[in-house]
């Protein structure tokens, strides 16, 4: 905890207008979109106004705004205290606002609202959520042996592609192994098997990005950006254009994950509806997560350097020898392994946004203020800002390997809040928060233990790309003390 002040604000902070404004009607709107793309860029954007108004609660409108949003205004939290409010489903309305101010059409998703777009005071929700609970408890057994072997797979393939042509995409080889894990989990059943060959993770691409594409800017040449702008940001892009992919994994999911859907329809849920949503929880939810994931997690711990290697490597290598294995338990005593996954998910969340609309008015708190909301007034968090808090975290820009070790670091866990809760709580089927947590942060921690237990360290190159971080892999240097 940075000592220059306190995380818990005072409840006698004094109540002030929320500072900002949304500009003209649609002109208003569309000036912010193009200086959020294109002349300040995401996170200039937010620093510039956090400045303007001396506040990390403003007024602002969010792209992609007309013609795609009826109403782009949004009160933006940008900092921890006031940033939990999304969380708060007593507060806030989480109904059709997984993507933001937009909804993209239900042809993405065979004609349902799927889980995620729904507020949990909806009755598939309860639904829907227990049955994807229940259907991750009892495939829980599997995830790590599965996840090693594809995790075997992928070194194989980085090194071969390394010794080709002396350099390696991450993200390619990562997006496959994820693929595979998913499908293999839910489907038993090895993809490349199945008519989708190896195409499929490309074809979740395809249809994530044209869901995607209003928060997208492909980076292309200024001259450029206008004509992007209309393209990606004006008007959603037809599900038609993905309409065969999507047919082709929906058949894979159907046909091969029958005790799945039997599972479903013991939660009163249809095979078909089911079908749809286990797609999109593969697809958006696990896939897409990852997808932004695994590369920033490579990308910082390849950054941090040979020293932080050597000491996950101790680690990892004495855990396992003492262990007899990679084990839960093993996978439990890593500490510094598990700051690691907690840092990089802290440093750069993979989904960086978060809204509700309120429910009712309320009053919310920043550091340093009150602020009324009124009801019907969207919420907007951008979770990057709120977990490099300074007030909050030292050194928030910082990747710093060991912050969550030992009792001060565990005490920093509440303010972790990728999972869009935080990270001391739990999944419910009446929360918002993603039911795939612990799964995912085991994934993570088993990218790194079977890196280090394969090499002594590695270097990376790393660049921005459509939704997240890009990792080139430069050299692997295989172990020496095992
Ligand atoms: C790195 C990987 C992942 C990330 C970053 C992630 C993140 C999130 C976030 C932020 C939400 C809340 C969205 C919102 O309402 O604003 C969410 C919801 C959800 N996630 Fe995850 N997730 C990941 C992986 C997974 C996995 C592996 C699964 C399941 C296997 C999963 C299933 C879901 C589902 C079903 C929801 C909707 C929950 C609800 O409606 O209550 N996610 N996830």
């Amino acid at each position: 905890m940075s000592s220059s002040s306190s995380s818990s604000p005072s409840s006698e902070l004094p109540v002030k207008p929320i500072p900002g404004d949304y500009g003209l009607p649609f002109l208003g709107a569309f000036k912010d979109r193009l200086d959020y793309f294109y002349i300040e860029g995401r996170d200039q954007f937010f620093h510039n106004r956090v400045a303007k108004y001396n506040s990390t609660v403003f007024k602002t409108n969010m792209p992609p705004g007309p013609f795609m949003a009826s109403n782009p205004r949004v009160v933006a939290v940008l900092d921890a205290v006031s940033f939990p409010v999304l969380f708060d489903t007593s507060k806030v309305e989480k109904r059709n606002v997984l993507d933001g101010t937009f909804f993209p059409s239900v042809n993405f998703t065979g004609g349902y609202r799927v889980c995620a777009y729904l507020d949990p005071s909806e009755p598939n929700h309860t639904s829907l959520k227990s049955f994807f609970m229940s259907v991750l408890a009892s495939k829980h057994h599997n995830f790590i042996p599965l996840f090693r072997t594809c995790l075997s797979d992928l070194f194989i393939d980085l090194e071969d592609e390394i010794a080709k042509n002396g350099e390696a995409n991450f993200n390619t080889f990562s997006d496959q192994t994820s693929f595979n894990f998913l499908f293999r989990l839910f489907c038993d059943k090895n993809p490349v098997d199945t008519k989708m060959g190896s195409k499929g993770s490309k074809m979740f691409d395809k249809w994530l990005f044209l869901q995607l594409a209003p928060l997208i800017t492909l980076g292309l040449p200024k001259i450029l950006n206008l004509l992007e702008d209309f393209l990606l940001h004006t008007f959603p892009l037809p599900s038609v254009l993905v309409k065969s992919d999507y047919n082709k994994l929906y058949e894979a999911f159907y046909n091969f994950s029958g005790s799945v859907l039997d599972e479903a329809e013991k939660f009163g849920i249809n095979r078909e509806e089911a079908c749809h949503n286990l797609v999109f929880l593969a697809g958006f939810n696990a896939y897409g997560g990852t997808k932004t994931l695994f590369p920033a997690l490579i990308k910082w711990v390849g950054r941090a350097g040979e020293k932080l290697h050597r000491q996950l490597a101790d680690e990892i290598r004495s855990v396992v020898k003492a262990e007899g294995g990679v084990t839960l338990s093993a996978l439990d005593q890593m500490v510094l392994t598990k700051s690691v996954v907690y840092e990089a998910l802290r440093i750069e969340p993979p989904v960086p946004f978060q809204y509700g609309k309120a429910k009712a008015d309320m009053v919310i708190q920043s550091h340093d203020a009150a602020f009324e909301i009124k009801k019907g007034d969207m919420i907007f968090g951008y979770q990057p800002f709120a977990t490099k808090d300074p007030r909050v975290f030292d050194s928030p820009e910082d990747f710093v390997g060991h912050r969550f070790v030992g009792e001060q670091g565990e005490k920093l866990l509440k303010y972790v809040y990728w999972s869009n809760g935080r990270e001391t709580d739990d999944p419910t089927a009446e929360n918002k928060q993603c039911p795939g947590k612990d799964l995912v942060v085991l994934l993570s921690r088993l990218m790194l233990v079977e890196l280090f237990l394969r090499y002594d360290t590695f270097t990376v190159e790393a660049r921005r790309v459509l939704l997240g971080s890009s990792a080139t892999i430069k050299s692997l240097t295989k172990a020496t003390n095992i």
